[in-house]
């Protein structure tokens, strides 16, 4: 099983992926945690990474795809499922996706579409930007990483409710309480 949680940046995606991989035994691939681990190594792909994450722009699709591609086609523990958390985030990203998927034949079972008002977004990632000093949790930063959600990602709810895999959650609430509203969801399909 393959599953892609979606949602606006501060949604819960990485959080609720926890729980995700605790109870389906899936592989967690966050794309931002993949970055910022490059850019914490000083790579050559942190150093592209870096400009485009501090000002809250989506690094290049191409360099994107091939970076979890890789991932997915070298990890072993990938093999068996895989819980993908910010990715793919540009429909150009979610067709090479099936594409990929298709090749070994695999695919994404369920889109898990975290929403939450933007207000509450705002508030959850100026807090963690105090507590943790991630570096795009500044006003400035969140600002456009709010508005590359709107252009670029949320073209995908519609790109993902065509093909019957949009499953919406509201990501508002206990994490506890969300986390089984999406079990719900997901072993719903399996009955
Ligand atoms: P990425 O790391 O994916 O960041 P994001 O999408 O902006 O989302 P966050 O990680 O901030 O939020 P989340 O949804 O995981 O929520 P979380 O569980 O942390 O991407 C960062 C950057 O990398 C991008 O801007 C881009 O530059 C680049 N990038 C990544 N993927 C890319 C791609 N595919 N293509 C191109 N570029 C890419 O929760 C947020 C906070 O809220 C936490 O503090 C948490 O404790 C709290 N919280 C969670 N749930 C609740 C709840 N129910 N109630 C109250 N608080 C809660
Ligand atoms: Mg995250």
């Amino acid at each position: 099983m393959n599953i892609v949680i979606f949602g606006a940046p501060g949604s819960g995606k990485g959080t609720q992926s926890e729980k995700l991989i605790e109870r389906y035994g899936l592989y967690h691939i966050s794309t931002g945690e993949v970055l910022r681990d490059h850019i914490a190594r000083k790579t050559p792909i942190g150093q592209i990474a870096k400009t485009y994450i501090n000002q809250g722009q989506l690094i290049p699709d191409s360099l994107m795809i091939r970076i979890l591609e890789e991932i997915i086609e070298n990890e072993p523990k990938a093999q068996k499922g895989v819980i993908l958390d910010g990715f793919p985030r540009t429909i150009a990203q979610a067709e090479a996706l099936d594409r990929f998927m298709a090749k070994h034949g695999r695919e994404v079972k369920h889109v898990i579409g975290l929403e939450v008002p933007e207000d509450e977004l705002i508030d959850r990632m100026i807090k963690r930007g105090q507590q943790t000093g991630r570096a795009d949790d500044n006003p400035e930063t969140i600002k456009n990483r709010l508005k590359v959600y709107h252009e670029s990602t949320t073209p995908l709810r519609e790109f993902y409710k065509n093909a019957g895999k949009y499953r919406k959650i509201n990501g508002s609430g206990s994490v506890n309480d969300i986390f089984e509203e999406i079990a719900k969801a997901i072993d719903g399909e399996k009955a």
